[in-house]
């Protein structure tokens, strides 16, 4: 009982501060690029999934978490974000109101009944943006550079892999390409692609079982199966993105492992980097034609991408290991005597009111204890008040990293505290570009 669901994970102390830092940093990437905020239900009616996500890839085969409501209703929990943004477009007529192209981001919890281990969780957060509405090579590069911006913005170096699925006809004929080509292998092939070669053979590239990765390298290409008008597609969308200084490297095998997509897909890697464990794509994307119109709504061709917070944090977290300086607390209120306390609680609520963080011990303990207590809340100044500061009206402000102490009349003791504090930062800032430069 006391242990998580398997596959599940608090975020706490750090962990949490730089969920929150670079959540905010996706966030305002996103607001740069002209998308708002989407929020829409965890529970999606099961169908909605079964008809978007598609019945031949992992995820509604064998991942989702879907039960009968006390209704009677099948829902599931949602293994991914675009169902949803296309099933609100659709429900709130929201094509009817706005200019197109509809852009939206959204971040969020999903959930994935998968096999637990690096990078894998049956509980984890995705950010991600949909873009409806007016299809265009431009379109789809502009979402490729968001993602690309996203990871700059937390400093993440990442290599884009991007392939195209071609239109209808090239699919069709590719497929049975595959067919041909997987016949005498098939028997034995994972169970996994057994099903795969019935629905949708495409779905057998994506096999990670290292036996059956092995007969995929000699499959056809799809790229001998692209049309003209394909190819020339990828080739655009690529000359735009090196425009924007973006190399993308076609992969041939990226047929990404959800069945809406259609024309160009990509995923971001992170770079390989010496003791950086291996955790799979960090994001991924692509272009869907008839998805909108599957679920309901008009037949209008779409565009977005998804990114997985939590393997984005074991990347982040391996080139940032220091905190923001501006967490913790900016002040921490030592009273040394238990008749100070009524006084210190009126300062505290001050300090609070004027946008400041701050706390204090209602317990009266050794200046020692609060002293420590101090440090570990990552306190920058401690305020003593004894005996001496309440007769005088003024309070001991200690800065915890210089040590440098100061008395500060009580009558405007929230501006006092405020100009410490800005040359508190004024001070780091210094400090970071001496060592740092201007890197
Ligand atoms: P996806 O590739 O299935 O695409 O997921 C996107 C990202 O979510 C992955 O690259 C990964 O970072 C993260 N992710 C997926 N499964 C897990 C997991 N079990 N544990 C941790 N992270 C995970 C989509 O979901 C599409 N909706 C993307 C998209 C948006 N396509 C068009 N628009």
């Amino acid at each position: 009982m006391e242990n998580p669901v398997k596959g599940t994970h608090d975020i706490i102390g750090t962990e949490a501060v730089f969920y929150t830092e670079i959540e905010e940093r996706l966030k305002t990437v996103a607001t740069i690029f002209g998308y708002d905020e989407i929020r829409t239900p965890i529970l999606e009616y099961t169908p909605l999934f079964l008809r978007s996500v598609g019945e031949s890839s992992d995820i509604v085969h064998k991942e989702m978490y879907t039960f009968d409501d006390k209704g009677g209703r099948s829902v599931t929990m949602r293994p991914e974000m675009t169902a949803g943004v296309m099933r609100s477009i659709v429900s709130n007529k929201l094509y009817a109101e706005a200019d197109l192209p509809l852009k939206y981001f959204y971040l969020g919890p999903c959930f994935r009944y998968e096999r637990p281990q690096a990078g894998r969780y049956r509980q984890f957060h995705q950010f991600g943006v949909e873009c409806v509405g007016a299809p265009s090579a431009y379109l789809d590069a502009d979402v490729i550079n968001l993602g690309f911006h996203c990871f700059s913005s937390i400093r993440v170096p990442v290599k884009v892999k991007i392939n195209s699925l071609g239109d209808e006809e090239s699919r069709n004929n590719y497929r049975i390409a595959l067919k041909e080509y997987f016949a005498k292998y098939i028997d034995k092939m994972c169970d996994d692609c057994k099903r795969r070669y019935e629905i949708n053979p495409l779905r057998i590239l994506d096999c990670k079982v290292p036996e059956d990765a092995e007969i995929v390298k000699g499959a056809p290409k799809l790229r001998d199966y692209l049309s003209d008008h394909a190819k020339a597609y990828l080739k655009e969308v690529m000359a735009i993105l090196e425009s924007y200084n973006i190399e993308a490297e076609i992969d041939d095998n990226l047929v990404r492992g959800l069945d809406y997509y259609t024309g160009i897909v990509f995923e971001y890697h992170a770079e390989e980097i010496e003791g950086l464990a291996e955790v799979g794509a960090l994001g991924g994307g692509g272009h869907y034609a008839h998805l909108l119109k599957d679920v309901g709504g008009p037949d209008y061709e779409g565009v977005g991408m998804s990114l997985g917070i939590e393997r984005l944090y074991h990347v982040f977290n391996h080139f940032n290991k220091e905190l923001p300086d501006t967490f913790g607390l900016d002040f921490y209120i030592m009273p040394m005597d238990a008749k100070y306390i009524g006084d210190c609680a009126v300062l505290l609520n001050q300090i609070r009111f004027s946008g400041m963080i701050a706390d204090m011990s209602f317990e009266v303990k050794s200046f020692k204890s609060q002293f420590k207590t101090a440090l570990r809340k990552k306190a920058k100044f401690a305020i003593i008040v004894g005996e001496d500061e309440f007769k005088n009206g003024e309070f001991t402000v200690k800065n915890l990293s210089t040590q440098v102490q100061t008395k500060v009349r009580g009558e405007d003791i929230s501006n006092s505290l405020r100009t410490m504090l800005q040359e508190y930062y004024e001070a780091a800032e210094m400090k970071f570009f001496e060592e740092h430069g201007n890197e």
